[in-house]
């Protein structure tokens, strides 16, 4: 093989530090307009393959992969032969002959999105599964760190469901210094306790604290409070009155008065009178929107990742 080493990003896990600050540092450099005018994909040829609906992160990794001057193909869900029997196995050694990158979304889980990561020369990049949003929560490091210009230290209440954005929440959170997630989650439907025990390890390292409960008395005095939809894409609830369990983690004016909080963070899309009152999600505290374009920002950043163009200034070629 000639050429960089591409790099699969499916879980946070897979960036060290300097990884993850050098994706989140690059983000910000985005958000400010610089680089605009290099491609350092150019020649490159994307694969987006979304078996589920989205709009921000397949249209931030589409419009990301093109902007930095990368070809694409799209695949919707029945478009691949894996509709009618292919493995997936098979799937990725055809592809990674021909991609340099594979963006990939599926209510699967991690093990499937390691079968399309078959080798360094197609990255495979999670765009979310069952188990972690690894690229939603850098786009939320970097929103995080555009407005208060650091992570280290921050205070961050998380309302709702123990979803795919929760766990990347805690596995991003843990990994800063002295920075403080609370979740309030709904009773049986926290986070996997395989999450909370990786996020208490990086906690243990960076003297991070994660703490989940499952009621909203006592909130703690926070600087974000962030919450998703309660009907993950891709997911269904398994008890009939979940509405009611779910109906007190409602993120309204009181929580963000008894918080403290000044910044209310969600990562779309919003069901409002749901999971948040319109009041806080259109309100002057909300960078719910901002959020939103950041993750193209941060897309562009984990795309030059990925395929090994933030070491040198120079266009990457396909191996
Ligand atoms: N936040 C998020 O992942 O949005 P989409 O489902 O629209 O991609």
């Amino acid at each position: 093989m000639t050429g960089p080493a591409r790099r699969h990003l499916i879980s946070l896990d897979d960036l060290d530090d300097a990884d993850l600050h050098w994706i989140v540092g690059r983000g910000i450099e985005h958000t400010l307009g610089r680089r605009t005018d290099e491609r350092p994909l150019r020649d490159l040829v994307a694969g987006i393959l979304f078996r589920k609906t989205s709009t921000r992160t397949r249209t931030s990794f589409s419009a990301g992969a093109l902007r930095l001057g990368a070809r694409l193909i799209t695949y919707g869900p029945g478009d691949l032969q894996e509709n009618t029997g292919e493995t997936i196995e098979d799937t990725a050694a055809v592809l990674s002959g021909m991609l340099d990158v594979l963006v990939v979304r599926t209510a699967g889980g991690e093990a499937e999105l390691r079968a399309y990561a078959v080798n360094r020369r197609m990255a495979v990049i999670n765009a979310m599964c069952a188990e972690e949003h690894p690229t939603q929560a850098l786009a939320d490091l970097t929103t995080l760190t555009q407005r208060f210009g650091r992570i280290d230290g921050l205070r961050v209440l998380y309302v709702g469901e123990g979803n795919n954005t929760a766990s990347a929440l805690a596995l991003a959170l843990s990994r800063y210094p002295d920075t403080e997630l609370y979740l309030r989650t709904p009773p049986d439907y926290g986070l996997d306790q395989r999450f909370l025990d990786r996020a208490a390890l990086n906690a243990k390292r960076s003297g991070a604290l994660v703490e989940e409960r499952h009621d909203m008395d006592d909130l703690p005095p926070v600087d974000v409070v962030y919450t998703t939809r309660w009907q993950t894409t891709g997911t269904v609830k398994h008890t009939e009155d979940w509405r009611e369990v779910f109906a007190p983690f409602q993120v309204d004016t009181a929580v963000m008065a008894e918080t403290g909080a000044k910044v209310f963070l969600h990562d779309l899309p919003a069901h409002r009178g749901e999971e948040v009152t319109a009041e806080v999600l259109d309100g002057p505290s909300s960078l719910a929107f901002q959020l939103a374009e950041n993750k193209y920002h941060s897309a562009r950043a984990v795309l030059e990742w990925c395929a090994g163009a933030e070491t040198r200034g120079d266009p990457v070629s396909h191996g």
